[in-house]
């Protein structure tokens, strides 16, 4: 059943132009990938962020950062997408202009066919050499790296002999620019006309600039998160739900059997 905050949802759907969607880690959560700052599972609860992401961090012990990271590469490789991923893969076909933006490391988003989102804090298949910075090719099977926090060394890399590091955004560090100026382009100067923050704590800038930006330009913003954040009280549209439950309904009730 839909209530009244789903069905307004639906029917910003329905008449939007350019639907620009921002997902973060809660999008993620029923694919079995931990969040970064829920109670009790998240990351941020379990290990201490500043042994393990940060260039400090890598600085001191490789090792134990490259093999932390591959623990999360592997419980990415072997999760799957969710109905959230599924759901935004299928409004992206339906809508005339979509732009995908997500905080997130893992390819869920694309295994779930949503085409090249835009990584705001790069992502767990995209290393790089920490002294050269080109890019490193990663064996395709799954890391067989069963316990997080166990200590791997970093493969070298193969032009300057150099330490690979994960393809991620560290705390420190900048994001992307290619993929901020794009994410800001889409929201401020390509017409957002609806904004989705998804499973977000939209804690972390300057992402979470986004959606203060979408609602500048006047562009409806619909939050999906069981719990309050900062954009309960400005979002045009708050659904508390979890997203694989709510997205599935928005999408059948926009576009009936499709
Ligand atoms: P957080 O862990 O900060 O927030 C996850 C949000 O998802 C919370 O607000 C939860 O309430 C919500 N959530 C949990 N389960 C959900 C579900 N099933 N459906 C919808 N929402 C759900 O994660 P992010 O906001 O993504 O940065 O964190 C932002 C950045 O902080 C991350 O990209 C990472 C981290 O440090 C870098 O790695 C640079």
């Amino acid at each position: 059943m839909m209530d009244t905050s789903e069905h307004h949802a639906v029917e910003a759907l329905r008449a939007a132009r350019h639907v620009v969607v921002f997902t973060g880690a809660g999008i993620s959560a029923e694919s079995g990938i931990p969040t970064y700052r829920d109670a009790l599972t998240g990351l941020w609860e379990n290990f201490d962020f500043a042994e393990l992401a940060t260039p400090d961090a890598f600085r001191r012990d490789p090792a134990l950062v490259w093999g932390w990271y591959e623990w999360r590469r592997m419980n990415v490789m072997r999760a799957e997408p969710n109905t959230a991923h599924q759901g935004i893969a299928a409004i992206a076909s339906k809508v005339p202009r979509f732009t995908l933006i997500t905080q997130n490391v893992d390819n869920l988003h694309e295994r779930a066919g949503s085409n090249q989102p835009i990584h705001l804090h790069g992502s767990l298949f995209s290393p790089r050499c920490f002294a050269c910075a080109r890019p490193h090719e990663l064996s395709c099977g799954i890391p067989d790296e069963p316990q997080g926090g166990r200590r791997l060394e970093p493969p070298r890399c193969q032009h300057c002999g150099g330490r690979i590091r994960p393809g991620v955004v560290w705390f420190g560090e900048s994001l992307p620019k290619a993929a901020w100026t794009a994410a800001m382009s889409a929201v401020e100067k390509e017409g957002c006309d609806l904004f989705f923050s998804i499973g977000t704590s939209a804690m972390v800038y300057p992402a979470a600039e986004l959606p203060f930006a979408a609602l500048r330009r006047r562009a409806t913003v619909v939050q999906i998160n069981p719990d309050l954040t900062q954009l309960d009280e400005v979002a045009t549209i708050n659904l508390h739900s979890a997203a694989a439950d709510v997205l599935p309904r928005l999408v059948e009730a926009a576009w009936p059997n499709t």
